[in-house]
């Protein structure tokens, strides 16, 4: 779990979406809670399936697809398989105006098939879901994002 909104210096009217479903962030609210953690921008937590409408759950709690966007899928995609993949890139390009930046992570078995013997890669690995694509600048091409 990452605490971005918490630790890091934001422009003046930024507004964060958190995207998690709810059980995750019912558990950092939590957390947060105990340590009275202060957010350093405004920050919404957008409890949601990205399986599911997220962009309906997202524009309910006031994202503007107008305004250019920051995305951050960070240790994400290898969680969903490749059909859910291909629909969150195809959504967030159409959510994005022109100007938006978009940061991922992209893995391969291979790297915590390395660690094999390491519990918590092991747990890591049990948990994968998808591969990134052969052509990872070529997809995200197709997708509309110059890389
Ligand atoms: C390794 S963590 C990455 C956390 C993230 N980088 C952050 O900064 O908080 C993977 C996250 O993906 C979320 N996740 C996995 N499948 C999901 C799904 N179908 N819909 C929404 N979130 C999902 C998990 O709940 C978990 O919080």
């Amino acid at each position: 779990m990452d605490s971005r909104a918490f630790r890091m210096d934001w422009p003046a009217g930024t507004r964060l979406f958190e995207v998690d479903t709810a059980e995750p962030l019912g558990f950092k609210a939590s957390v947060l809670r105990q340590e009275r953690a202060v957010a350093r921008c405004e920050r919404i937590t957008v409890p949601v399936d990205l399986r599911e409408d997220w962009p309906g759950a997202l524009a309910a709690a006031g994202h503007d697809p107008a305004q250019p966007t920051v995305w951050i899928a960070e240790g994400l995609l290898i969680y969903l398989p490749e059909d859910a993949v291909q629909s969150l890139l195809e959504r967030v390009g159409a959510l994005s105006a022109t100007g938006s930046r978009m940061g991922l992570t992209l893995g391969t078995r291979g790297v915590v098939e390395r660690f094999r013997g390491d519990a918590a890669a092991g747990s890591a690995a049990s948990m994968w879901v998808s591969e990134m694509p052969a052509d990872p600048v070529g997809w995200l091409d197709g997708l509309g994002w110059e890389t």
